[in-house]
């Protein structure tokens, strides 16, 4: 389901990035480092446990000079929708280096200077459609700090400006970022791997009535008056401990705060805050969940922003502050298991950090399995086991998608993608397989086990970045014992390397589903809509309902269940979006009216790529429809879900 298609291969961006890569290998640049022990890895930083230490998705070279520290002083803007201001870069030369190289897309560069503000020669790469540019600095004999004087522009695709009608307020302008996976390069000129960890300060101006926040500790909640400029204000951030730079994050808007707990608590455009603080009722005892599960939470606090309906994630684990869709908002608190999973990722991708985007899984795939384990803690095995089937099936679905693309190896946790976008990478492998994995692990060793071996790894590579072979490494080591029969056994090489699922996967179950199962042949083979037992339904199980139908419904059973339980009027985003996906597909047009608004009211890539592909795919019904809308619709949607939007209207 969370399948985007892929974008056209380019042998030629291939060979050139291969060409590069072995270039780059001669010259030392990515270097193999074999043998290093704990100790040199501490020393040395990530890069030593790396063997493959190229991220084919930056062109800084960190091996020679690295990003440590980023110092941000930034205006917002919202007139000419643009950020402008400074980048102070703290550096650490590696071996006495004349340049560094950073990485920048959709960025105007005024000019580069020293500490003393002494310009410095720069000069900048040939523009990449997906990487973007590089921006290389001649640097002086032992120079340790640069500044970029600079401003975004339009098109950079980390940023979205919105209207305030755009807004849950409707009366002021809001500002937000979103780096993963490589977008952190349009609005901040630094090396964007996710290998290179850096930490990061900031003051950002913004008009004096509207509120700034990041991904970092927050030293003026009320912001500072700005001399000489009664219309504007200052908030400064601080994050002291090493991030990826895909984890610097900013909004800004009419954002108000609520506490939750001692730790937690929710922003919110004033609008929906009292909604989202209901909502979210229970971050604190998942929090002390998960740190029971796998160790001290090490961020301080952590807190919620619900954004504007156009942020095209369902969340972002922006640490201290994780960034999440209103469509969340169901006003039951069914949708929570989003706040686990962005919880679990200040474990699994904020601390331990996948290294490139092809060890993506690492980041994803722990925080699925990580995240279910926090359900089932806080809201008991029933709830946990319906919404792993769902994830499981999820991924069935994804994976013959993928192939029916004709892209079987993209069905791998580790893909090969030199010159490939990682977003066109993006479904439900990394994530559902990757979860998979871990349980299949869970069932041989038992939970004890893994937990603690979770649990060490997460303390053994806290704020380092992971490959997926340093994974294996520390996997063979701790858990399977250097035991190469079980090794074979279990078959850890066809799950980490392999296309498809090995024949060891737990297939989940549910009884709760089965349950549903019984209703749904039971309304296939005829029954009334009215007489199924459906009491007391939670929304796994409605979602389960609805994807399960039989593919021969015609629109009279449409109109049965819909009269039955009101689908086209659900207040439930998912239970909404798999009834729009049916309508669709059997030509309801009762539900119409409800789709136009659902694609218009919010603009999360998960939702809206599969309905407008599914409408293109009933060419006589949907089509013109499909463009209808979009029509509509599309200037409201950030840069990200356009792109995924794009690819599927052609
Ligand atoms: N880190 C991801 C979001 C992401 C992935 C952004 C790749 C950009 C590129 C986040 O943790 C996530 O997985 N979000 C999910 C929701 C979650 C409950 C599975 C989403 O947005 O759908
Ligand atoms: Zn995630």
């Amino acid at each position: 389901m969370r399948h985007t298609p892929l974008r056209a291969f380019s042998p030629l961006r291939r060979l050139a990035a291969l060409a590069l890569a072995c270039l780059g290998l001669s010259l030392g640049l990515g270097a193999v480092v074999t043998g290093c022990n704990r100790h040199e890895a501490a020393d040395a930083g990530p890069q030593a446990m790396v063997a493959r230490t190229a991220d084919d998705h930056s062109y800084a070279r960190p091996q020679e000079v690295r990003v440590r520290h980023v110092d941000l002083d930034l205006t917002a803007d919202f007139q000419a929708r643009q950020l402008r201001g400074t980048a102070t870069l703290k550096l650490e030369s590696k071996a006495n280096a004349k340049q560094v190289v950073l990485d920048v897309k959709d960025l105007a560069i005024e000019r580069v200077t020293d500490a003393s503000g002494a310009p410095l020669k720069y000069a900048l790469g040939k523009t990449d459609p997906m990487m973007g540019q590089s921006l290389t600095v001649e640097l002086p004999q032992g120079a340790q700090t640069i500044v970029v004087r600079y401003h975004t522009e339009k098109s950079g695709s980390a940023l979205q400006w919105l209207d305030p009608q755009q807004t849950a307020g409707k009366q002021k302008p809001f500002l937000f970022s979103q780096g993963e996976e490589i977008n952190t390069r349009t609005w901040i000129p630094t090396q964007d791997s996710p290998a290179v960890r850096q930490t990061y300060s900031a003051r950002i101006t913004v008009p004096s009535d509207l509120v700034a926040v990041m991904s970092a500790k927050r030293l003026t909640p009320d912001g500072e008056a700005v001399p000489g400029h009664a219309s504007q204000r200052t908030f400064r951030f601080e994050m002291d401990q090493p991030v990826a730079p895909y984890l610097i994050a900013l909004a800004v808007g009419d954002i108000g705060f609520k506490e939750e707990g001692k730790r937690t608590g929710v922003y919110a455009e004033k609008a929906v805050l009292d909604k989202a603080a209901y909502e979210f009722a229970d971050m604190e005892q998942m929090l002390d969940a998960a740190e029971k599960l796998y160790g001290p939470y090490k961020w301080g606090r952590y807190d919620v922003l619900v954004l504007p309906p156009s942020f095209p994630y369902g969340g972002m684990e922006n640490p201290t502050l994780t960034f999440a869709t209103p469509t969340v908002l169901a006003g039951d608190r069914s949708l929570v298991s989003l706040v686990a999973h962005e919880l679990a990722h200040s474990w699994s991708g904020n601390l331990v950090t996948n290294a490139t985007w092809e060890d993506f899984w690492l980041n994803e795939g722990f925080t699925v399995y990580f995240e279910n384990r926090i359900m089932e803690q806080v809201y008991g095995k029933d709830r946990a086991d319906m919404l792993k089937v769902l994830g499981y099936n999820d991924l069935l679905t994804d994976m013959k998608q993928i192939e029916a693309d004709g892209h079987p190896e993209f069905t791998r946790l580790h893909p090969d993608l030199k010159g490939i976008d990682p977003d066109d990478y993006f479904s439900d492998v990394p994530y559902e397989k990757g979860a998979a994995f871990l349980r299949m692990l869970e069932q041989r060793f038992g939970r004890k086990k893994l937990d603690a071996y979770l649990k060490g790894y997460f303390s053994r590579y806290a704020f380092q970045s992971m490959t997926t072979e340093a994974f294996l490494a520390d996997l063979r080591q701790h858990l399977l014992h250097n035991d190469s029969d079980l090794e074979k056994q279990l078959k850890i090489n066809d799950w980490l390397y392999g296309t498809g699922l090995p024949d060891n996967v737990v297939v989940p179950t549910s009884p709760l589903l089965d349950q549903v199962s019984q209703q749904i042949s039971a309304f296939a083979g005829g029954a009334d809509a009215k007489a199924l037992d459906t009491k007391d339904y939670a929304y796994p199980q409605w979602v389960y309902f609805l994807s399960h139908m039989p593919d021969s419904l015609t629109v009279d059973r449409m109109a049965a269940l819909d009269s039955a339980f009101d689908f086209t009027h659900s207040h439930n985003s998912e239970i909404e979006f798999a009834w729009l996906m049916l309508a669709v597909q059997h030509h309801y047009t009762p539900a119409l009216p409800t789709l136009r608004e659902f694609l218009i009211g919010q603009g999360r890539g998960k939702f809206c790529t599969p309905l407008y592909r599914a409408l293109m795919q009933q060419p006589g019904w949907g089509l013109d429809l499909a463009h209808r809308i979009y029509n509509e619709a599309r200037p409201g949607y950030h840069e990200l879900t356009r792109a995924q939007v794009d690819k599927v209207m052609k």
